[in-house]
């Protein structure tokens, strides 16, 4: 969480740079923002509580011209959003802003008031800024300053740091679950939390690992490891498209990313899937027939609504390729001593490719052997790095906090893993996948169909737009489905609603049923449907509302439920796909009634980089 960016290139232009970056990363926290920007010797620093617009009509009147700057956006760990948390902090002549958490803060704090440094924040990060100033003091240059501060700093962090006293300059250093990018320009050089924000810029970046330290001057950026050996990095090329990125014309991100899931779905299935031989090809990603045959298990970890979609590929996995499959929280995975090793394939699922959970889970299972094969959208994070293979998400960027194109996405990468699985098992033949490839490519089509009731979704959410508790319910792949709907209300409505098992109804849930409980059901087509009305039929027993999220055709559901939100039949696992599109409009629509901030719901970030 937090956003950082900075610029170093063309004078006036640091803090228009800076501000369209930080826009960009807005989603990874909105506590507060800051900026500072070196402009000869004269270092400014302005900062504002709340959002980025307070920021940006702060600069309105007194702009800050300079070439070199950074700025950052906040999501609140160490002391409450004020304009005194906000980054970036500034101690003498020197200006930083990070993302991560000092975890020794405590006792470093402690040894600078006692060397009669005034500590002016309640963050762990103003210590760093100290350090580095002391360090300066005693003749250091800012990146020995920097090499010497990290070497004391327990925890992670991505900072950048400027200077007055030597204005040419920018030092970057990463470590732990921060993500952080440097990337060179035409004379000018840019750094970043993540790719959006410098996508109008350039198409090239680097991609800092850990203990990295690196200077980015106009002209160039060096890389240094933590003894201060300069090393050489890859420069990855971008691959989204800058576009993706903008809103288009829709009012916000998330209706935007609604809007996109047939083309991201498309783009994920891309050429993977090849109908004539029935056969699916992963980007190449070569897995013995022998290990696949004698694997022992599957663990999928990840974390919110990536592992929702886990729930959906553990059953795909087992029907399909017939291996055990579990789903864990990344963040309990890692601290529950799992039965994993060389017989497993461990797949974490993240969209962003920083949650630090499901990074450290999946660097977990791999120390014990497991072999790793991510499932991730963005390009080059952490996760995509770090995992023996990758399968992205072909979703483009996804701005809105609230997930939505990558759910579907996801499971459609975890879709075409099990089919491969099964063909490689003996457990599909050639028919089998041809048929599913066939299915998978309608699945665009009827996607697009699904999005058609947008308007009629619309009208049944301002029914039900003022209760306070909702009850989502499914069985089979409809339970995963039904928390994610869950999930998608809560977080940007700020509506109470929980996801459960339909047939765990009777075993408690039901107390709550009452008039004011309205119960989304997922009842569309499934081996379990019969049950399912049974459970419609349960609830309205006691009073409660049903609406149904049903498959189009079918007649009988208006028996069962108040309202019905219908979508295009397709087989299962497809169906979960098609089940979750009405439920996020509902949601969004939802929320939008209320007025809530759909794309930055208050309390969250996108990415989720501390634990
Ligand atoms: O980037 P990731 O997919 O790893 O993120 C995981 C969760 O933090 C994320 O899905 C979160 O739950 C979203 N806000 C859900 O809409």
């Amino acid at each position: 969480m937090c956003g950082i960016v900075g610029y170093i290139g063309r004078k006036e232009r640091a803090q228009d740079v800076i501000l369209d970056g930080l826009r960009r990363l807005e989603y990874r926290g909105y506590d507060s923002a800051g900026i500072a920007i070196n402009h000869g010797d004269e270092l400014r620093v302005v900062r504002t509580l709340g959002k980025l617009l307070n920021l940006e009509s702060a600069l309105r009147d007194v702009p800050l011209v300079g070439a070199v700057g950074i700025g950052h956006t906040r999501w609140a760990t160490h002391g409450r959003p004020s304009e005194r948390n906000a980054h970036p902090h500034r101690v003498g002549t020197v200006a930083l802003i990070h993302n991560g958490i000092v975890e020794n803060y405590l006792s470093l704090a402690k040894e600078l008031q006692s060397a009669g440094c005034e500590l002016t924040s309640d963050t762990d990060t103003e210590v760093i800024a100290h350090l580095i100033y002391e360090a300066r003091k005693s003749g250091a240059g800012l990146i020995e300053a920097v090499r010497e501060t990290v070497s004391r700093i327990e925890g992670s962090y991505a900072i950048a740091v400027i200077d007055e006293r030597e204005s040419d300059r920018i030092v970057v250093a990463k470590n732990g679950g921060s993500p952080a990018i440097v990337a060179p320009g035409d004379g000018e050089a840019f750094l970043a939390s993540d790719i959006p924000a410098i996508l109008p810029y350039t198409r090239q970046m680097i991609p800092l690992e850990d203990g990295d330290i690196a200077l980015l001057r106009a002209e160039s950026i060096e890389i240094f490891d933590a003894a201060g050996t300069r090393i050489e990095r890859e420069i990855r090329r971008i691959q989204w498209d800058p576009v993706r990125a903008e809103k288009g014309g829709y009012d916000r991100f998330m209706q935007k990313e609604i809007y996109e899931q047939p083309r991201a779905i498309s783009d994920t299935i891309g050429a993977r899937a090849l109908e004539e031989q029935g056969e699916i090809d992963l980007d190449g990603i070569e897995l013995d027939p022998k290990w696949v045959e004698e694997l022992r298990g599957i663990h999928l970890i990840a974390m919110g609504t990536a592992r929702h979609a886990c729930l959906i590929g553990a059953d795909i996995f087992e029907r399909a390729a017939r291996i055990p499959a579990t789903v864990d929280f990344s963040a309990e995975y890692r601290y529950r001593d799992p039965v994993v090793g060389d017989r497993h394939l461990l797949i974490p699922v993240s969209q962003s490719g920083e949650t630090t959970d499901t990074v450290v889970a999946a660097r977990a299972g791999r120390e014990r052997g497991a072999r790793t094969l991510a499932v991730c959208n963005t390009q080059d994070s952490t996760i995509a790095r770090e995992c023996d293979d990758v399968l992205y998400t072909h979703c483009g960027p996804e701005i809105g906090v609230a997930s939505t194109k990558c759910f579907t996405g996801q499971i459609v990468a975890l879709y075409l893993i099990a089919l491969r699985l099964g063909r490689l098992r003996g457990t599909l033949d050639r028919g089998a996948v041809r048929e599913a490839i066939v299915d998978l490519r309608r699945l665009p089509r009827l996607v697009e169909r699904a999005l058609q009731s947008w308007n009629a979704i619309e009208q049944v959410s301002r029914r039900y737009a003022h209760f306070s508790n909702f009850l989502f319910l499914g069985r089979g792949l409809g339970y995963p489905v039904a928390m994610e709907g869950a999930l998608k209300l809560k977080e940007i409505s700020y509506i109470h609603a929980e996801g459960y098992a339909a047939g765990e109804m009777k075993h408690g849930p039901i107390a709550l049923i009452d008039e004011q409980m309205p119960v989304l059901l997922v009842a569309t087509g499934s081996p379990t449907y019969e049950k399912v009305l049974a459970n419609a039929a349960e609830a309205r027993a006691r009073g409660g509302i049903v609406i149904a999220i049903a498959d189009e055709g079918n007649t009988e559901i208006r028996d069962y439920a108040d309202d019905v939100l219908f979508v295009p039949p397709a087989p299962e696992p497809l169906s979960a796909v098609l089940a979750t599109i009405p439920l996020q409009i509902f949601a969004y629509q939802i929320a939008t009634l209320k007025g809530t901030d759909v794309d930055q719901p208050r309390n969250l970030a996108k990415s989720v980089t501390v634990e």
